[in-house]
């Protein structure tokens, strides 16, 4: 089983939202997981679309990097490529909100305490997932503290998906994650390892709901 003639679309690395043109509200992804799993589609013989947020590392080679700063930006390139993919993996640190008014020139400092407005950014794999053709495959991560597999499990069913990897924190800006696979009808908890590795596992599961899928 292979990924030859399927196309993967990955969201990966963090967003940022500016409050003014120097400043912005980010979280601590690398962007590694998501590069990870590009290099195992493509090693798997997908084609590969990487929709990335900030990151200072390189993608690896043969995959299509589409670049984007806010969350804005990266759900306008993914609903624009998600319809065409045979899996949509949204490995994204979306952040969750974004400024309400952003400042057209830097904001002074004045020593006063300041007020943020935040609204919430759209949810960027949901709304991918809500436009499904039969056949195609979702999957997210889920990044928790507590009760992870718990509420990857309401996550998977609130945003329509077949697949969840339930982490904690410490996978952020690291190069190993301790990783729960979430799918409707089974959980597999897996040992902690490198990023790669774990994409491979990932990629493997993603190859055979797609074979299913066809069958
Ligand atoms: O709801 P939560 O942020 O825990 O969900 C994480 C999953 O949803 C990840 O796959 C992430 O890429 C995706 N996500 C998204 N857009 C958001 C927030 C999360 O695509 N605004």
């Amino acid at each position: 089983m292979s990924l030859r003639g399927r196309t993967v679309l990955i969201t990966s690395g963090p967003t940022r939202e500016f409050l003014d043109p120097v400043r912005f509200l980010s979280n601590a992804s690398s962007g590694a997981m998501g590069f990870a799993l590009a290099a195992a589609a493509r090693a798997a013989g997908a084609k590969v679309v990487v929709v990335s947020g900030p990151t200072p590392l390189s993608p690896p080679t043969g995959v299509c990097v589409v670049p984007v700063t806010t969350a804005l930006e990266m759900l306008r390139e993914t609903l624009k490529r998600s319809s065409r993919a045979d899996a949509v993996i949204g490995a994204a640190a979306v952040s969750d909100w974004r400024v309400a008014h952003a400042a057209a020139h830097k904001i002074k400092r004045n020593g006063s305490p300041r007020r943020l407005t935040l609204i919430a950014n759209p949810d960027i794999i949901k709304e991918a997932a809500a436009k499904r053709r039969p056949g195609q495959v979702f999957v997210g991560f889920a990044l928790e503290t507590r009760r992870a597999t718990k509420s990857a499990r309401r996550k998977l069913a609130r945003k329509g998906l077949d697949l969840i990897v339930a982490n904690g924190p410490e996978s952020l800006a690291s190069g190993r994650i301790a990783a729960t696979l979430v799918a409707k009808d089974w959980t597999r908890r897996l040992p902690p390892g490198p990023k790669a590795r774990v994409a491979k596992i990932v990629v493997a599961d993603i190859t055979r709901l797609l074979h299913e899928r066809r069958a």
